[in-house]
């Protein structure tokens, strides 16, 4: 089991945000799995994001690679918190309480709606606090599914037209990590995290880390020997951005390319090795932090998470959880079931 912040993840794995964990029957497939031990929703916008034909995924010929034009949801927010609410509330299908965390993927391109976003994520965790009340059977062990939501904050998607991934330019990223900051330090028990693109080079790493650090505060009451930072995970990483494959390389004709779009966000085992790199920059890098907070940011590792040895990879490069998409779209929730054969 992996403690973040609230939330306990066991065993260590998971969907990562993606296509295939967009509706409330994909939500509920993958929540009664026995071989996650969380879910992620899509990345959803406040309003829903305007998804037409030029949005779509294709797989590499090997079937483990693929590239996508996929914005966000299209299902606006209020529909995730809904059917979250459902899923925290109702039964299992095994029949048990749900005692699973929900990791809700939200963006905005503007801070001010993504206060708004993270208002009614905090109002969805008051109601759940209150049928937590009206129906607690601590003798049973009931978890309060209030500590069984987080925020993962999707700053890299690289497929939105004239919208850079924030996470590339941190002057577009402060403004939404200062909204985070604030709820974080207005509720301690919320857990967020931030989904990061790959980067390519090792200072960018490094700037990540200093500037996660500067929302570092003294813990209340410990002497300033402890501290708090509202980043509680990262997941390492978004697809790469600006990839191009050709349609003979997706099962298709020769003279297309297998994106209408044509270029888009590369996934998959073609990822893996990069992702790895980024899962062990960081994963050093927050180890040898003096800050105490900075330590305890937990890895999410996503990337060619396409077999049990790739997993284990991720393991080791660091990530303290595991997830994966492309693997999901390609076999379906049996995938975490093939993740964990090799236990
Ligand atoms: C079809 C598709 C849709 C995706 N949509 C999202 C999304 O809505 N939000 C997000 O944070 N990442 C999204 N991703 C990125 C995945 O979460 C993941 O970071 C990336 O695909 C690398 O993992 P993989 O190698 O297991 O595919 C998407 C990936 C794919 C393939």
């Amino acid at each position: 089991m992996v403690k973040i912040n609230t939330i306990d993840i066991d065993p260590p794995l998971l969907n990562s945000s993606c296509a295939w964990a967009s509706d409330k029957a994909q939500l509920r497939e993958l929540y009664d799995s026995p071989y996650t031990g969380a879910i992620t929703t899509r990345t959803a916008t406040l309003n829903g994001f305007g998804q037409d034909e030029t949005h779509t995924v294709a797989f590499f010929e090997s079937k483990t690679t693929s590239i996508n034009s996929y914005g966000y949801s299209p299902h606006p927010l209020r529909s995730y918190i809904s059917w979250v609410y459902d899923l925290l509330t109702n039964p299992t299908a095994s029949g048990a309480w749900p005692a699973k965390p929900v990791l809700i993927s939200i963006t905005s391109s503007s801070s001010t709606v993504l206060q708004e976003m993270v208002v009614e994520i905090e109002e969805l965790r008051n109601r759940l606090h209150q049928f937590h009340l009206a129906h607690s059977r601590p003798a049973v062990g009931i978890v309060n599914p209030a500590t069984l939501i987080a925020i993962e904050l999707n700053t890299s998607c690289p497929n939105i037209k004239d919208l850079p991934p924030p996470a590339y330019n941190f002057s577009f990223l402060v403004p939404f990590l200062d909204v985070l900051a604030s709820a974080y330090y207005s509720d301690p028990s919320l857990t967020i995290g931030l989904k990061l693109p790959p980067y390519l080079y090792y200072t960018r790493f490094q700037d990540v880390v200093r500037r996660l650090a500067t929302y570092s505060r003294p813990k209340p009451d410990s002497d300033g020997v402890e501290t708090l930072n509202p980043f509680a995970f990262v997941t390492c990483t978004n697809t790469l951005g600006s990839c191009l494959l050709f349609a003979d390389q997706t099962g298709g004709g020769a003279d297309s390319f297998a994106l209408p779009t044509p270029l888009g966000g590369l996934g998959g085992e073609a990822l893996h090795p990069l992702a790895l790199g980024n899962v062990y920059s960081f994963s050093k890098l927050f180890a040898e932090h003096q800050d105490p907070a900075i330590r305890r940011i937990a890895i999410i590792g996503v990337g060619g998470v396409t077999s049990c040895e790739a997993r284990q990879r991720m393991t080791r490069a660091g990530a303290s959880v595991v997830a994966c998409a492309t693997l999901l779209g390609q076999q379906g929730v049996k995938a975490f079931e093939l993740l964990t054969k090799d236990e």
